[in-house]
């Protein structure tokens, strides 16, 4: 469909300016982006630039109990309590354990430069420093790793991504503990030994941000610590264990980039950054005051754990407003926090807009110091900020990409950055037949969109070297269970077998033919995938 004319300058206005956007009607602005059809191919981007998708062991390793592997903190979470609205868990997941070369197959018939993935902690390690090296974890990761490079897909190795040895929560409270840092040193040294050679990309830690605010301060993940009005818990203190578990994470990260930097760096010659879940925070209103919580609520959430690893120290704002109950870094700690990472890991799914509680009433989460005084809210005058999907804190918003990129390009002076997560998942999936899941033109239509405006970040000359796709295929999604998809594969949950949908087909085509929109004339199919593929 073709906008009209008044559509257009309107949508040319507000694609240059983020603050017209903010200040226009939402729904209006909807309505431009859903008509736009992004031009966007392969040749847009530099050469060199990492096209990948990603994945978590928890959500689709399986084989819980395999091979010497110890109970997780996800195992045991969902053994005792329950851990998902469906009732599920990742024992078994999509069996990667077992059908890794099939998935490794399936990453090179799409033409995949990278695969991220993360390393099930209790896998390697199942008693933590504890215990012994579990060389069948070793050996699981190696053949991952020796069969991606013979398909010619770079590894992109996250240390860390939410699951850790349930022993190391038993004996000292994991996180909350400074001994997770020991812990976490030890597992990142067992890996650089083991790995180093070949993998060149690290991630310590997979989003510290949004892994303390689920696990502390909303009691959601494990171990479910949270107080009032955050949550139900039966322990624990949302005011100020989120602050002790990010401070023990960043520690843990700095003295595992020290090693590899010192140790490892100069032999392997790899890089290793830092993932951060980075929503973009738009103001609700042109006022001053949600100007500055917009400011705010970036400090609070994404600035919380980058600052300190680029600079040294927390963001002035929370310093300001958390006073004495922010954990502190010594002179000695700084000197190595500051220039920690040689990247910057950018999860971004969504925007959100932010409302001033410093002046105005608010609701009692936003009304509390750990939020910075903000309320985030999805509405403004009763219109949603995008299209929802099947996570309710997630909407499409493609614009946010391309402002998000933006901002952190200048707070943190230009460092290279991946887009580490970025992906779509249809809301009301149970009521969906697998027809609509594999012909899933929304997500086509959201990696287009997103892309789009993440080439512009990078025509202002944003360093982004990489991007990849949230997720390879559906999985275990944490507390929602398998019923939210994510994947490019869809997954059979009855036998396991894995569909390319038409997501699929669509990224094989953008990355092996350079080119999305063959002909302007042909069908949306045809422009999509090619004749030879429909
Ligand atoms: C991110 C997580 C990832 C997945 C996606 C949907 O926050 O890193 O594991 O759950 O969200």
């Amino acid at each position: 469909m073709k906008p009209s004319t008044i559509s257009l300058v309107l949508f040319l206005i507000s694609s240059f300016s983020p603050l017209f956007a903010a200040s226009n009607n939402g729904d209006t602005r909807i309505k431009l982006e859903e008509n736009k059809q992004p031009h966007v191919k392969r040749s847009d981007f530099p050469p060199g630039f990492l096209f990948g998708a990603a994945t978590s062991a928890y959500q689709i390793e399986g084989a819980y109990l395999e091979d010497a592997k110890s109970l997780s903190n996800w195992d045991a979470f969902c053994h005792s309590t329950g851990c998902s609205v469906d009732g599920e868990n990742g024992d078994i997941a999509d069996d990667h354990y077992h059908m890794f070369l099939e998935d490794i197959d399936a990453m090179h018939s799409l033409g995949l430069d990278s695969y991220r993935f993360s390393i099930s902690w209790a896998r390697i390690l199942p008693r933590g420093r504890f215990g012994e090296v579990n060389s069948a974890g070793i050996i699981f990761y190696n053949k991952i790793i020796d069969n991606l490079i013979l398909k010619g897909i770079k590894p992109f190795v996250t240390l860390n991504h939410n699951d850790f040895p349930q022993e190391l929560e038993d004996k000292y409270g994991s996180w909350l503990d400074p001994e997770m840092q020991e812990d976490f040193l030890y597992l990142a040294e067992v890996c650089f030994k083991s790995f180093g050679d070949r993998v060149k990309y690290w991630v310590t830690i997979n989003e510290p941000n949004m892994f303390v605010e689920l696990a502390y301060e909303l009691g959601i993940f494990p171990p479910s610590r949270c107080s009032q009005p955050f949550g139900n818990c039966l322990h624990g203190n949302s005011d100020v264990e989120p602050l002790i578990a990010m401070h023990n994470m960043l520690l843990a990260h700095g003295r595992a980039t020290k090693l590899y930097h010192e140790n490892f760096q100069p032999k392997q010659g790899g890089l290793i950054g830092l993932v951060v879940h980075c929503f973009m925070y738009e103001p609700l209103t042109d006022s001053e005051l949600d100007r500055e919580a917009a400011k705010r609520a970036f400090a609070f959430d994404v600035g919380w754990p980058l600052d300190p690893t680029i600079f040294g120290d927390y963001p002035e704002e929370m310093h300001k407003y958390l006073g004495s109950k922010l954990p502190s870094f010594s002179l000695q700690e700084k000197k190595f926090m500051k220039n920690s990472i040689d990247f910057i890991g950018i999860n971004h799914y969504s925007a959100l807009y932010s409302k001033d509680c410093t002046n105005s009433s608010c609701s009692a989460v936003g009304n509390s110091s750990i939020q910075g005084f903000v309320d985030k809210v999805v509405e403004r005058d009763g219109v949603l900020i995008g299209e929802p999907t099947g996570l309710d804190y997630l909407f499409v918003v493609p614009r946010g990409m391309e402002e998000i990129v933006n901002l952190i390009k200048i707070r943190y002076n230009n460092k290279p950055m991946f887009i580490t997560e970025n992906g779509y998942s249809s809301p009301d999936l149970q009521e969906q037949r697998v027809s609509m899941l594999l012909n899933d033109v929304k997500r086509v239509e959201f990696h287009e969109s997103y892309l789009a405006s993440l080439t512009k970040s990078m025509r202002d000359g944003a360093n982004v070297r990489g991007y990849f796709v949230w997720s390879l295929m559906d999985g275990y999604e944490w507390s929602q269970g398998y019923n939210v998809r994510f994947g490019l594969y869809y997954v059979d949950r009855q036998t396991l077998t894995r569909v390319p949908k038409l997501s699929a087909r669509w990224y094989k085509k953008f990355l092996t033919n350079n080119s999305v929109l063959i002909n302007q004339n042909a069908s949306r199919n045809e422009r999509l995938f090619g004749k030879d593929v429909i």
